[in-house]
């Protein structure tokens, strides 16, 4: 059970996994004494006297001991000369803040964050601590949870200018602290595990696209230079947000699990909750099979195909409105395209569902084109500087969603295109980050505001939208994952995970994206070879085997698939429905990272570890081979397992300490899949 306890000038939140601990100083400022594993009590004497204060607790501002203590929410300018959290210029000119501790409330709920995504308000403990700096009279609220399943703690703060003069936030951050792990990419090949000792002076990974973007995710680790997969300490922080962002390094510490803690937190208190547990259809999605080139009957007939192979959703991607026979036009003009589906979007929604397979739709509603008729009546609601040309990418300018008028637009014509196609599945897109980052109805002093009202707008009308439509499952999309985050996963309880689905490339990303999110929120399809994005042949088998990782489904034309791909799909589609509870929502341990070898290896376990499913991908054949010997993770000790595929009975204990030796088969990208199903003690 999670608890706040307050010890003196102590404030202990703790599970029965984890403590943090803060600590009142003489004066006011907020001390961060401990993250980590769970203590039973924390004598503060051996913390602070390395951060200079004496053992009656007294220290010198003078003798800037403010720099060695490690600060809850420091800021830079009064003594203390690292970077700080909170940056905010008075009236004055100055910039400096003081923050003291006021007063302290143990919350009988979490507080929701008004307009924000944010962890939810069940199974927690929560605490308050007002600051407040006398000077400026600026208050901050730093708000906490500790829950009782999940080895983390949340915070936010809200800032309220309680003086008299107009305060203007420069800099509002959450901060945190050995070898620093950043995941980080760019199109094709998101969320690459990079880890680099921690050294002296700034280090982070931030991003200022207006998405947290392809390039940057908005998650950071510390971790001790032992740590692995298996044990170690480690620290994680990522922030339930999709827009700018920086995340930098301090100083301190946590245990480890961590992937496993963010997959548990935002199972249980981030993701829609309607969608959490409950299966995902298998989908075959249009895009890669089609591209723009597609008319009504074409559809229906790749739908027919997918039906008879058991995929349960198709999915209608770009090209189906305006007049979008590629990339340059149309966006913001959401009527059908009447030359290539003449019977409009119920006709075709019909068509889909009588080949007996549910309908979905893209759309992608942030954007509008220069040539469409959206942007020749409001060419003010693109973001755009005055006076300066606009500047296009991927032919396509970004709507202002800062405005409300926008808003309105876009709940509109989602609600229109739900309503008429009867889609059950919506794949939200946004393909291009930010540039003449400027609103029509903001005044020149407020147009700084502009990426995070963006973002509150965006935030607002996914609401409006989740809300009038509780079935329909909306994944989200960024030029595949370029926004893939926890604020958005607020609302979508799937992302596409890249636009790169070659299994190869797919192993990477995937791998470095469970470092934070569970299997669940990965959209991952099996694609047509050669890969259209890297030109490389993989075996079916590898492409099934990977995209099995994530939420999953296919993106090529059924109809130009040999016999014997289609009859393995059918196969394939039974099997994914069999293991999806598994795969989707069991414990997921890292086994083999494709950043250090030729192996890609993962398993899922079930929560109660009477089963498992087991995945080994080698990227590339090496003669003279020696099989692989894989030591799995999380199965129980005690417990002896079948392995389906092969009927061989091996005690837990001996699969995780000695090992399963792997057969591959010859050539590249070979992979094996494997069930375990705990059995009675032979
Ligand atoms: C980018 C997405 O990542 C693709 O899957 C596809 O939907 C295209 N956009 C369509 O334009």
């Amino acid at each position: 059970m999670a608890q706040i306890l307050r010890e003196g000038k102590l404030f202990h939140l703790r599970n029965d996994q984890i403590s943090y601990v803060l600590c009142e100083m003489p004066g006011g400022v907020l001390a961060h004494l401990y993250f980590g594993a769970r203590l039973e009590a924390l004598n503060p004497v051996n913390l602070l006297r390395r951060a200079g204060v004496a053992a009656d607790g007294s220290y010198s501002v003078q003798e800037c001991s403010l720099d060695r203590l490690p600060q809850e929410y420091p800021s830079f300018g009064l003594g203390d000369m690292r970077e700080g959290a909170l940056t905010v210029e008075a009236p004055d000119g100055s910039t400096a803040v003081d923050l003291r501790l006021v007063s302290a409330e143990v919350l009988d709920k979490k507080p929701a964050l008004e307009g924000l995504p944010a962890t939810r308000g069940e199974g927690c403990a929560a605490l308050r601590l007002n600051l407040k700096d006398e000077h400026t009279g600026l208050e901050v609220a730093l708000d906490y949870a500790i829950y009782d399943d999940c080895p983390a703690v949340t915070r936010s703060a809200r800032l309220v200018n309680g003086g008299q003069g107009v305060l203007n936030v420069t800099r509002a951050l959450n901060d945190i602290d050995w070898e620093l792990i950043t995941l980080s990419g760019g199109w094709a090949r998101e969320r690459a595990i990079h880890r680099r000792p921690l050294v002296q002076g700034h280090q982070g990974i931030s991003s200022r696209r207006g998405a947290s973007s392809l390039q940057a995710s908005p998650f950071i680790s510390l971790v001790r230079p032992d740590t692995n997969e298996e044990q170690g300490e480690a620290l994680g922080a990522a922030l339930v947000y999709s827009g700018n962002f920086i995340a930098e390094a301090e100083a301190t510490q946590y245990d480890f699990a961590m992937s496993r803690g963010f997959h548990r937190l935002w199972q249980n208190h981030l993701l829609p909750r309607r969608w959490v547990g409950r299966p995902r259809p298998v989908l075959l999605n249009s895009w890669e099979g089609c591209y723009f080139d597609f008319n009504e009957d074409k559809l229906v007939a790749m739908a027919a195909e997918a039906a008879k192979a058991g995929v349960e959703l198709f999915v209608m991607d770009d090209g189906w409105f305006g007049h979008r026979d590629d990339d340059t036009t149309s966006l913001g003009d959401w009527g059908v395209d009447l030359h290539k589906l003449p019977g409009g979007l119920k006709r075709l929604g019909d068509r889909v569902r009588a080949q007996g397979i549910q309908f979905g739709i893209w759309m992608e509603p942030e954007m509008v084109s220069p040539d469409s008729d959206l942007y020749r009546a409001h060419p003010d609601w693109a973001l755009h500087i005055p006076g300066r040309d606009y500047i296009t990418a991927r032919h396509q300018l970004v709507l202002d969603l800062s405005r409300q008028d926008v808003q309105d637009f876009i709940v509109d014509a989602v609600t229109t295109t739900l309503n008429e196609s009867g889609a059950i599945y919506l794949k939200w897109d946004m393909n291009r980050n930010f540039s003449n980052i400027g609103s029509a109805l903001l005044p020149p002093e407020r147009q700084k505001e502009v990426p995070h009202r963006y973002m509150l707008g965006l935030y607002a009308v996914m609401e409006r939208l989740v809300k009038a439509f509780p079935d329909v499952l909306f994944e989200g999309c960024s030029s595949g994952g370029g926004r893939f985050d926890a604020g958005l996963l607020y609302y979508v309880p799937q992302y596409w995970c890249s636009d790169d689905t070659d299994a190869l490339m797919r192993c990477r990303i995937q791998y470095g994206t469970t470092v934070v999110f569970p299997a669940s929120t990965m959209g991952s399809h099996v694609s047509a070879v050669p890969n259209h994005q890297t030109g490389r042949v993989t075996p079916m088998e590898a492409r099934f085997a990977v995209a099995m990782g994530g939420s999953f489904g296919y993106e090529l034309d059924p109809l130009k698939l040999s016999d014997e791909d289609r009859q393995s799909m059918r196969d394939q589609v039974a099997f994914a429905s069999r293991t999806q509870n598994l795969r989707l929502y069991g414990d997921l341990y890292r086994l083999r990272s494709p950043f250090e070898c030729n192996l890609t290896a993962w398993i899922c376990v079930a929560p109660d570890k009477s089963e498992a499913i087991f995945t080994l991908v080698r990227a590339m054949s090496v003669p003279n081979l020696v099989p692989p010997i894989i030591k799995l993770n999380g199965l129980d000790p005690k417990k002896r397992y079948l392995i389906e595929q092969t009927g061989e009975i091996f005690g837990g204990d001996e699969l995780m300490r000695s090992g399963l030796c792997c057969l591959l088969k010859q050539g590249d990208a070979a992979s094996v899949m494997l069930t375990l199903k705990a059995v009675e003690a032979v």
